[in-house]
């Protein structure tokens, strides 16, 4: 088990545009998984990007299924994607609230395509194909802006739907707990 440090940000890491995998089913690749896969568990993150633990590769590994941070969220199976692409299905938009490890204690609303099909490859290179839509869809979303150097806030229209948890949940503004890693 190797938890690594999530970086925060403004780490300029973060807002680099990560390197596609080039070699699958290597020693190297799966170690990078095994750390990516206790990371998130141990911080109880929907979704983790390779970038986050300081690592330039195209690698998003999530998973949502008795997540005790989105207890109201569908159930996503455990994932790695590698190289992922993402194709819009159609026009419809979905607000919701995000978080991210990276932006630790906050949360803010991000409106993304509601319906995708995403592409990419397993750690042995083999072809990973799904459509995916509702919370689903926003973590590979959420997860592929990490690859890109995008963070949440970035995506960010209404400031007035952004802030530290405490103070949104006690405000009213916040009543569910939300996505994403
Ligand atoms: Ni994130």
């Amino acid at each position: 088990m190797s938890v690594k440090k999530v970086l925060r940000m403004g780490d300029p890491r973060l807002a680099a545009v990560a390197s596609e995998v080039r070699a699958f089913d290597t020693t190297e690749l799966h170690q990078l998984i095994e750390d990516m896969l206790d990371t998130m568990q141990a911080e109880n993150g929907a979704g983790l990007a390779a970038p986050q633990i300081g690592i330039d590769a195209r690698v998003v590994v999530f998973e949502v299924a008795g997540n005790p941070r989105y207890p109201e969220a569908e159930a996503v199976p455990r994932t790695i994607l590698i190289n992922p692409t993402i194709e819009v299905m159609d026009d419809s938009l979905e607000a919701g609230w995000e978080g991210c490890l990276s932006v630790p204690g906050m949360r803010g609303v991000v409106s993304r395509p509601a319906n995708i099909r995403y592409r990419g490859f397993d750690p042995y290179g083999d072809t990973i194909s799904r459509t995916a839509s509702g919370f689903h869809a926003r973590v590979v979303q959420h997860e592929y802006d990490h690859l890109d150097g995008i963070l949440y806030p970035q995506r960010i229209e209404d400031f007035s739907q952004f802030g530290f948890i405490d103070e949104l949940v006690e405000s009213g503004r916040l009543v569910a707990m939300p996505c994403d890693d």
